[in-house]
């Protein structure tokens, strides 16, 4: 991989710059900039250089359709901000305009795509698309490692046409994670949560071989409660994968590694509704399992005590409602007493975990924070992103 920091001449060149500005965004306001803060410095490198850069990114998953509230705007407006630079927002079809129609005032340094994923073509890896995005600048570089996981046209078929370089995000996580692989101190514990069941269930199979244990909460714990036999009323959940639950269970007994999931939860009827701690047998079908309960936290605790390396993903709940966010805050407390102590090596990742750590002002307190949530996790397992292999 080559990274862009080790390049001279950018002067006037135009960059294509995959950035993930995936970020928390209600009414407008970025509730979470942890991800617009870490890729601050690849845009001050570039600016520097006198390059021109053109940001493509994305917030959300549209499905290639426009959805107003998956603007970039917000991104847009807080980015020009903290640089002090005025940054135009593109709002034209991207499959309609030309490289010619931009960067004509002198002064004109970053421009923002709008959405990427409001183009189906983005998702399907379309090469005609990728040709297209690819003939508005002269070198790519890829700073979303978040994304890399993707094989997305912006993250991989641009590759084929331009010459492409990693960005300085990119290679600090690729850094660390690397490290984090090779020089593990075992006993090893992953705590797997937040709501993206889809990209996480399959990953944990792959997981087993590398862990002592591994704590499910979440979403995806809905799954392990209902296959134990217990009612799950509304909680979210994904389909069709008990036959997947089945080998994590079988394989983990092999392996020896042990599968964790809730002992007892918090539930309500309602994502804002007051908090009930119930057992699993108790769960109504009107009722929604939102965070985990105290005995579950102890569990934790007390494999985490045992641990000498821990990897969080994913929040234990709903924790945008403070009364489901009892379980990540006492997962946090207790790495961070551990990390202080130095009894353990802790990395954390995942934009949603990334954001409540940062809401309890405590992000400083772990050895690594990754922006990448399912990256991070395919990266452990040792797949090939091809967001990675794009740019070998
Ligand atoms: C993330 O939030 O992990 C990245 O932005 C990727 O998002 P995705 O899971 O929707 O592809």
């Amino acid at each position: 991989m080559r990274s862009i920091k080790n390049e001279k001449n950018l002067n006037s060149k135009k960059i294509l710059l995959r950035l993930d500005l995936n970020v928390p965004v209600e009414n407008k306001i970025i509730s979470d900039a942890t991800r617009i803060d870490k890729i601050t410095p690849t845009l001050k490198f570039l600016v520097q250089q006198k390059a021109k850069i053109i940001i493509l990114s994305h917030i959300g998953r549209p499905n290639g359709k426009i959805v107003k509230e998956l603007s970039l705007r917000p991104v847009k407006d807080y980015l020009q901000k903290k640089l002090n630079l005025d940054i135009k927002l593109i709002k034209e079809n991207i499959k309609e305009i030309k490289d010619k129609h931009y960067f004509n005032k002198f002064d004109e340094k970053i421009l923002i795509l709008e959405n990427i994923r409001f183009y189906s073509e983005e998702g399907k890896n379309d090469l005609e698309f990728a040709r297209h995005l690819a003939s508005l600048g002269d070198i790519y570089v890829n700073d979303a490692f978040s994304c890399s996981h993707r094989l997305h046209a912006s993250i991989h078929q641009i590759s084929k046409f331009l010459p492409s370089f990693s960005g300085l995000q990119f290679d600090l996580e690729v850094n660390a994670l690397n490290m984090i692989t090779t020089e593990i101190t075992k006993p090893i514990s992953c705590i797997i949560g937040g709501s993206k069941i889809s990209t996480k269930i399959n990953i944990i199979k792959n997981l087993i071989t590398k862990f002592d244990n591994i704590i499910i909460v979440g979403g995806m714990a809905n799954n392990f409660i209902e296959y134990f036999g217990n009612n799950i009323g509304k909680s979210i959940k994904e389909k069709n994968c008990k036959h997947i639950v089945e080998e994590i269970i079988e394989l983990s007994k092999t392996e020896k590694c042990k599968i964790i999931y809730p002992e007892d939860v918090l539930v309500s009827n309602e994502l804002n509704g007051t908090s009930q701690n119930k057992e699993l047998s108790q769960i109504l079908s009107h009722e929604m399992i939102l965070d985990i309960g105290p005995k579950t936290i102890n569990k934790i605790k007390n494999i985490i005590d045992r641990s000498k390396t821990i990897l969080w993903n994913g929040p234990a709940g709903y924790f945008e409602n403070p009364n489901f966010a009892n379980g990540s805050i006492e997962i946090a407390k207790k790495i961070i007493e551990n990390n202080k102590a130095n009894k353990i090596f802790s990395v954390v990742g995942g934009g949603d975990t990334v954001s409540l750590l940062n809401s309890l002002k405590v992000i400083d307190n772990f050895n690594f924070v990754s922006t990448a949530g399912g990256a991070f996790l395919e990266y452990l397992e040792g797949k090939k992103l091809p967001g990675i292999t794009a740019l070998n």
